[in-house]
């Protein structure tokens, strides 16, 4: 197909009216055809039938092209068999996502650019000692060569090289990484500006979406691309002049000017993959690497700062999507990245981190795949994943809320309870603005994010402690009747309704700021499901809101002493889990150290991980634990015998 492509628009520089107009183009063009009957020879005899039928149009190919037919003729066969080739064997010319220009633009440098150059002129240093020498390597800024380019066709010349020239194939890249700098060398031609001019000429005019969808821009070549620009502002100008004028067409009603087509195929090259958000995958590649090269040169403390970055920045934000699609394959490579930056730590020879950082980009690429995997239940996984995070997310919270609501009613202090909603309406308005701070002004850095969450959850992980404590205390009947009795009014006390409008408010603001994060993960990465992604959202929130009825309503059939006994402890091990995760947050965000340990196994369901300041966070609360126990048995014991001698 990539042959049958080349040949179709390359044959125009080989014969024009029936005369060779160069040679080596020529013997190019009758190498190739032949190169194609070869293959179809190979095709038959593993399909045993010629499935495509293109056999007859091959041999017609080859027989035009020695006869030097008309360029027109020869590309209308070329592009036949090809269309029959896509068809019998499913080939799908186009790439899943539109791949953004910062993901080409790494590959692009680090691959091509010896040859092709930074700029794309084609005039890299390696051009002089490639080989062979000729021919020289393409000029991506060249309009006329570029005017017979597609990405289709850069991708096939990226994964199969040019035969007989320097260009070599790049199979070693991932499809997904093929299809990104395909991409990108098509973009290089063309300035930011005229891209932005474009954008505004696109914005102005109803530009038929099927000019913008990523099979068509990846199967045209610039001047396919240029065409169809043309036919629909041409079309265009006509129902102007059918209908009376109409003032929202703005200046546009006529046909586009030659500037005017050029800065519209600049926004569909350039700007419309700019807006693209980078891919995660691709810049956690990137800064693993270049943490193993710091490491590499002694570098220790650049190369843990990168290899935070990596996962931070890189993976993290791929995580939602590829935990949906394979949980427990996310789980692994996560837990590879946190080995990694360990391995950094723990100061071990170079040979092993730059071994670990070939395994992780290799699971990276199954990364790729995996989220490339396009099952037709993709929109079903968005809509699942997104009713997952907001149920998950929201019943922590609910817990919580629930729990010290319900214990507020069966004290009598119901007045109470209105401070507990007012904390959990603040924490839902913070969170909305969140979300708005991280839509406009500022976008966190994975770091940022990470130590918010650390020191949302450690101050989370204290309150939960506390309010466990308090209902564990309470535990005793005879006790929150003594309770009741006094302390009703006391419980309305300023210096306690601060506290409950601050627990109501952290607990449910820390789950607020994952779900913001999370879907705004959700939210990029599934440009085609939008839709799946509000109905997950919306379904959550309902079975989160019938959920919490239920536990509210449940909270007060349970007899109380179970009660406070139950949610004090439910509490506390919330408390743990916090503990564990909040400080593990900070170490990823590098406000605390990590010391790795062998042992145990990591349970991020339990915030336990294998470091010992997660560890020794984890102990602490059980420590606080045991203590708070021993001394109210001894409270009790006291009470019992004070009872006893006075009685
Ligand atoms: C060793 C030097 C070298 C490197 C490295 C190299 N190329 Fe090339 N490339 C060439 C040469 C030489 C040609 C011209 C082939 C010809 O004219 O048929 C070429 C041609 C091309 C073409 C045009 C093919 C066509 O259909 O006419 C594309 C697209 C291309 N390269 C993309 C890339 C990309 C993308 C990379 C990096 C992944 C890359 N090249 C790396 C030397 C190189």
């Amino acid at each position: 197909m990539a042959l049958l492509d080349y040949l179709g628009s390359d044959y125009k520089n080989a014969v024009q009216d029936g005369k060779i107009v160069s040679q080596d183009e020529f013997t190019e063009m009758q190498e190739f055809s032949k190169r194609t009957l070869e293959l179809v020879k190979q095709l038959k005899e593993t399909d045993r039938v010629d499935k495509a039928g293109v056999e007859p149009s091959l041999k017609s190919l080859a027989n035009q092209i020695e006869n030097k037919a008309d360029p027109k003729a020869v590309a209308e066969l070329a592009n036949g068999a090809k269309q029959k080739l896509l068809a019998t064997y499913n080939i799908v010319p186009y790439p899943k996502q539109l791949p953004s220009l910062a993901s080409g633009k790494t590959i692009y440098l680090e691959n091509c650019a010896q040859c092709h150059g930074e700029t794309g002129k084609g005039d890299g240093p390696s051009r002089a000692t490639m080989n062979p020498k000729n021919p020289v390597p393409a000029n991506f800024t060249d309009a006329e060569f570029m005017a017979g380019l597609s990405p289709f066709k850069a991708f096939n010349a990226v994964s199969f090289g040019v035969e007989n020239t320097a260009m070599a194939s790049f199979a070693a890249l991932s499809e997904e990484q093929r299809w990104q700098v395909a991409f990108y060398v098509l973009s290089l031609r063309f300035s930011p500006k005229s891209a932005q001019a474009g954008a505004a000429l696109f914005q102005s005019k109803n530009v038929p979406v099927e000019l913008t969808t990523i099979a068509t821009l990846a199967t045209n070549s610039d001047e396919q691309l240029l065409e169809k620009l043309k036919a629909h502002t041409a079309q265009k100008s006509t129902d102007a002049l059918l209908s009376p004028p109409n003032p929202t067409l703005g200046p546009f009603s006529s046909p586009w000017t030659a500037a005017h087509l050029k800065e519209a195929l600049a926004y569909l090259r350039r700007g419309l993959l700019e807006t693209n958000p980078p891919d995660p995958l691709l810049i956690a590649r990137t800064l693993l690497r270049e943490a193993s090269e710091l490491y590499t040169k002694g570098e220790k403390e650049k190369a843990y700062q990168k290899a935070i970055e990596a996962y931070l920045d890189g993976l993290e934000l791929a995580e939602p999507i590829l935990f949906a699609k394979d949980a427990s394959f996310g789980r692994g490579l996560e837990g590879q990245f946190t080995e990694f930056r360990n391995a950094i730590k723990l100061g071990v020879p170079a040979e092993e981190i730059q071994k670990r950082d070939l395994d992780i980009e290799a699971k990276l690429d199954e990364a790729a795949q995996i989220l490339a995997r396009e099952d037709s239940f993709s929109g079903y996984y968005s809509f699942l994943n997104s009713a997952m995070i907001i149920l998950r997310e929201g019943l922590e919270a609910a817990l919580i809320l629930a729990a010290i609501l319900a214990m507020l009613r069966v004290i009598g202090a119901t007045q109470a309870a209105r401070y507990i909603h007012l904390g959990w309406i603040l924490a839902l308005v913070a969170g909305g603005l969140t979300w708005l701070a991280t839509q406009t002004i500022l976008t966190l850095s994975g770091q940022h994010r990470e130590s918010m969450e650390g020191f949302i959850s450690v101050f989370a992980a204290v309150v939960l402690f506390y309010v466990g404590y308090w209902l564990h205390t309470k535990a005793e009947a005879k006790k929150w009747q003594a309770f009741i009795q006094e302390k009703v009014q006391d419980i309305l006390s300023t210096k306690r309704i601060f506290a409950l409008v601050g627990i109501s408010f952290f607990a449910v603001y820390r789950e607020a700021f994952e779900v913001v994060l999370f879907y705004q993960a959700l939210w990029l990465q599934n440009e085609q499901n939008h839709g799946a992604v509000i109905g997950g959202f919306i379904t959550g929130l309902i079975c989160l809101i019938v959920m919490t009825f239920a536990i509210l309503k449940l909270g007060l059939r349970i007899p109380l002493k179970y009660f406070f006994g139950a949610t004090g402890t439910l509490l506390y091990i919330m408390a743990f889990i916090f503990a564990g995760n909040g400080i593990k947050e900070l170490q990823t965000a590098g406000w605390v150290p990590s010391t790795p340990v062998g042992f145990p196994p990591q349970v991020p369901l339990l915030g336990i991980y294998p470091t010992v300041e997660t560890l020794a966070a984890q102990a602490l609360m059980l420590l606080a634990f045991v203590a708070t126990s021993v001394w109210m048995a001894r409270e009790n014991h006291r009470a019992l015998r004070d009872k006893a001698s006075y009685g």
